[in-house]
């Protein structure tokens, strides 16, 4: 069997990252019969730079052939004035989520050995948040009128469909079933009143057809106390699209940080293929140095094999990260001056047999 994976390694640390995570993919799937044949893309700020091009539809295309994405991250030094900010995360990572259909952004959040969560206790924490993907204020609805000037008016509507929120809440309960069976959905609707009342009812009646997952309620401010007083609770949290992208940052802080959180984009109708990234940018400081951390591209990379049915593969590469961590813990001066490829290959060494 072989599935096909485009590799979109993009600018600074992206590629050197998304190398790791190849490396880590090769051992975990050395002994499955399963083959992997990936089909790399130039995308990102240098390429545009070089091109003019962000994303082309020819691009896209071709994109949506594959079984799956992996992705490092795009984007330009903040100080190169030849990159516009923000256009490439409008051009490149936006278009693609809404091209892809990507409706579930899944974080998970998990404390691993020897990672420095500032939360006093260091208690064992082990979440998922499920964050809409396509809706929400991301869809760019609004506008500005008697715009610059003093009687300015400026609107960002959320937009909410219950097809969108419906398959959203779907994929929380479902994957609570395969974790302790619990449900936080995560809201404001004591002011957002008409987005909040159909997440509410959505909830509700997905919840009635998973009579195995438990679930509550909980404003998001709420949330953010509960997150560094408690993590613990959580098990799966579902929330919109705004507050899922301030949940998430959160998320990753409370867990050891940034060089850790992995993610994906997931296409829950199948209708085309689902992305896999770490949280994290292109870290245009530390390019080119071999000493990012590529530990987030390789967590995002064992969710992909998860997402494509492997989950066994998926597993042991979890495992596999787990114990060199520990490893490293219990040894700071082992891993002190590590660099990228040796810490992937630190993690590919633990998936031989
Ligand atoms: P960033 O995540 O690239 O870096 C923030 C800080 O964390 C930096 O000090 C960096 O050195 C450090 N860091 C990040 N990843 C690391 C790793 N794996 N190992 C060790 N240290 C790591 O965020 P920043 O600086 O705000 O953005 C830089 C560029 O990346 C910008 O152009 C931004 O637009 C882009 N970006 C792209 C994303 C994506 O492709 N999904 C996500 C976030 C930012
Ligand atoms: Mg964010």
């Amino acid at each position: 069997e072989s599935v096909r994976v485009a590799v979109i390694g993009g600018d600074g640390i992206g590629p050197e990252v998304v190398t790791e995570a190849r490396r880590v993919l090769e051992a975990a799937l050395a002994q499955e019969p399963v083959e992997i044949e990936y089909v790399e893309f130039s995308l990102g700020a240098e390429h545009w730079l070089g091109t003019g091009e962000t994303l082309s539809e020819e691009t896209l295309e071709q994109l949506r052939g594959v079984d799956a994405i992996l992705f490092g991250a795009v984007g330009a030094h903040p100080q190169d004035e030849k990159a516009p900010s923000g256009l490439l995360e409008r051009e490149v990572l936006l278009r693609l989520r809404f091209s892809l259909d990507h409706s579930v952004n899944l974080r998970p959040a998990r404390t691993y050995p020897g990672t420095a969560t500032p939360l006093a206790g260091a208690p064992e924490i082990d979440f998922v948040v499920v964050r809409e993907g396509t809706e929400g204020p991301y869809v760019g609805n609004g506008g500005a009128i008697r715009r610059g000037t003093a009687h300015e008016i400026a609107t960002e509507t959320s937009l909410n469909t219950a097809h969108g929120v419906r398959r959203v809440v779907e994929d929380a309960f479902t994957r609570a079933e395969s974790r302790r069976g619990h449900v936080t959905l995560v809201h404001k609707h004591n002011v957002l009143t008409h987005a909040g009342d159909l997440w509410r009812r959505t909830t509700e009646t997905v919840a009635a057809e998973h009579p195995g997952v438990e679930w509550d309620y909980m404003h998001v401010d709420a949330a953010t106390i509960h997150m560094v007083n408690d993590p613990g609770r959580f098990d799966v949290i579902v929330t919109d699209n705004l507050f899922g992208d301030i949940l998430t940052d959160l998320a990753a802080a409370v867990t050891g940080g940034i060089g850790l959180a992995a993610s994906a984009s997931i296409n829950t109708e199948g209708s085309a293929p689902s992305m896999f990234e770490p949280v994290h940018g292109s870290a245009p400081d530390i390019a080119g140095q071999q000493i990012a951390d590529p530990t987030a591209a390789v967590l995002s990379a064992a969710l992909m094999l998860d997402h494509l049915g492997l989950s066994q593969a998926a597993h042991r590469v979890e495992q596999a990260v787990h114990a060199q961590l520990e490893a490293w813990a219990q040894a700071p001066d082992s891993a002190r001056g590590l660099s990228t490829s040796e810490r992937g290959k630190a993690f590919a060494a633990r998936l031989r047999p």
